[in-house]
């Protein structure tokens, strides 16, 4: 894909504004496990130099910043308008750790330090193969000695299904002049979901049109949208002098909707683990990864140690194992008995006095792998009751007040039904639950206020009561 595409991407971003989304793969405190998995130690993201490349209107960036004041936090798109946005909401949300530049990556000098951790999610498939080779070339350049970039991609193995009906419909759209979704709903209703063909492809559309035409526009239908296959990533990384550690998230290393069998089927290629990686893709039909990239020189080590694994904070993942052996439930009873906290695994030592800890540091692990365990390089805990005056923090409130979605402890992106931003940019901690209750009952009364305050409160929102 060459840069005859450019003046289209930077007319796309400059006349829509990009959704704003955060993308919790692309978190630091969950990408330093990944590394370490991988046999990299990074600097802890607390007091870390973190870049963001293509970081639209800031909405990933911003909440890290908030999170670790003492990191230094960079953020730079092409599109101006996404640019001012970034620095609008941090200055409405008083945050002085971050700074947004809107430049070209292929002229984009960041100056000073190099930095511990380079994120660019949603960008190496939408630009040019120009643009894609320069962030390569950029990452290597400007990463610290033991720092990771963390970039997302598309999959050709995926998305050689998706990209078919994508030209069927741009096809069909010149003839007939339609819209995009009418014509996504007459190419589905063509298809025979009786016959294994027909019913994928209504499978594949159906995916699409859930999407909705905003996201359509600047992801199946993208003036780029360039899917790669994982060797030829690797390969250009290599090239450039990176090196491939490992996926964001450790249960995708191998990916998780492959089953048991499957995973055994892969045993003789046990040898040959790119290719093994291209099958896994090949047999999932794998669209999207995210994965961690370090310099070919950095100080790597063989991966993580029994000792690494108690240096890791732990949670329970949203599936529990069945027919684990007693040590094994007993580790999952103890994990869900802190949830929703994210604890030091040492605590979870400490909780099981009698569990070998040998025993325990290969259980956490394999939960890691399988995604039973997720995994953080920083404790977190939070009470999951609403507080007498919920108070959402700063950035939450401004962009509450923006109607924009929040960001979770997680950094999972919520969004809200227009009417329940009223309610969430009152909470600035003068007002009680029942207050809110009553202003809710006023301006949206289909909204149930107890189970919502307690939803969120679940989710970390709220800033804890003054002691
Ligand atoms: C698909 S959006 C992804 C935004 C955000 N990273 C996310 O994942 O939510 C791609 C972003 O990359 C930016 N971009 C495209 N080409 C660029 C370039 N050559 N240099 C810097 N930014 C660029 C666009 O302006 C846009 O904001």
């Amino acid at each position: 894909m060459q840069s005859s595409a450019d003046p289209l991407v930077r007319q796309l971003y400059q006349n829509h504004s990009y959704p704003a989304m955060s993308h919790p793969l692309a978190d630091p405190a969950v990408t330093a496990v990944a590394a370490r998995l991988g046999g990299l130690t990074s600097a802890h993201p607390r007091q870390a130099r973190i870049l963001e490349i293509g970081c639209a209107s800031g909405h990933n960036l911003l909440p890290l910043a908030k999170r670790w004041p003492q990191s230094e936090c960079i953020g730079m798109d092409l599109t101006e308008k996404a640019i001012t946005d970034a620095r609008q909401l941090a200055a409405a949300a008083g945050i002085v750790n971050a700074t947004f530049h809107a430049a070209d990556l292929r002229e984009f000098d960041p100056g000073g330090e190099p930095f511990d951790y380079i994120i660019a999610h949603g960008f190496f498939s939408w630009v040019p193969d120009e643009a894609k080779l320069a962030l390569l070339d950029f990452c290597r350049r400007h990463l610290a000695p033991a720092g990771i970039a963390t970039v997302s991609f598309n999959l050709a193995a995926g998305w050689a299904h998706r990209l078919p009906v994508v030209a069927m419909a741009r096809d069909l759209q010149q003839v007939t002049g339609g819209g995009l979704i009418e014509t996504l709903h007459l190419l589905r209703d063509t298809s025979d979901g009786t016959t294994p063909h027909g019913g994928h492809v209504r499978w594949i559309i159906d995916d699409m049109l859930a999407k909705g035409p905003d996201i359509l526009a600047f992801d199946d239908f993208g003036p780029v949208n360039d899917p790669w296959p994982f060797d030829q990533f690797v390969l250009a990384a290599a090239r450039a002098g990176l090196r491939w550690l490992g996926e964001s998230d450790p249960a995708e290393n191998i990916p998780s909707a492959l089953g048991n069998s499957s995973r055994a089927a892969l045993g003789p290629l046990a040898a040959h683990p790119l290719h093994a990686q291209l099958a896994a893709d090949f047999a999932i039909g794998r669209t999207f990864r995210s994965g961690v990239l370090c310099r070919d020189d950095a100080p790597t080590h063989p991966g993580l140690t029994s000792d690494g694994v108690f240096n890791l904070a732990v949670r329970a993942g949203e599936v529990t194992p069945t027919g684990t052996a007693p040590l094994g439930n007993t580790f999952y009873q103890t994990l869900a008995a802190f949830a929703p906290a994210c604890v030091p695994m040492l605590e979870i030592l400490a909780a099981m006095p009698d569990a070998d800890r040998n025993a325990l540091a290969r259980l956490a692990f394999d939960g890691i792998n399988r995604g039973y365990i997720r995994p953080r390089i920083e404790p977190l805990r939070f009470d999951p009751r609403p507080p007498e005056r919920p108070c959402l923090n700063p950035l939450l409130l401004a962009c509450a007040r923006r109607n924009l979605p929040l960001v979770d402890v997680w950094h999972m992106p919520c969004a809200f039904p227009a009417g329940h931003y009223q309610i969430l940019a009152a909470m600035d901690g003068t007002r009680t639950c029942t207050e809110l209750a009553a202003l809710a009952h006023a301006r949206c009364p289909e909204l149930a206020v107890e189970p919502w305050l307690l939803h969120l409160a679940g989710r970390g929102f709220f800033v804890p009561d003054e002691a």
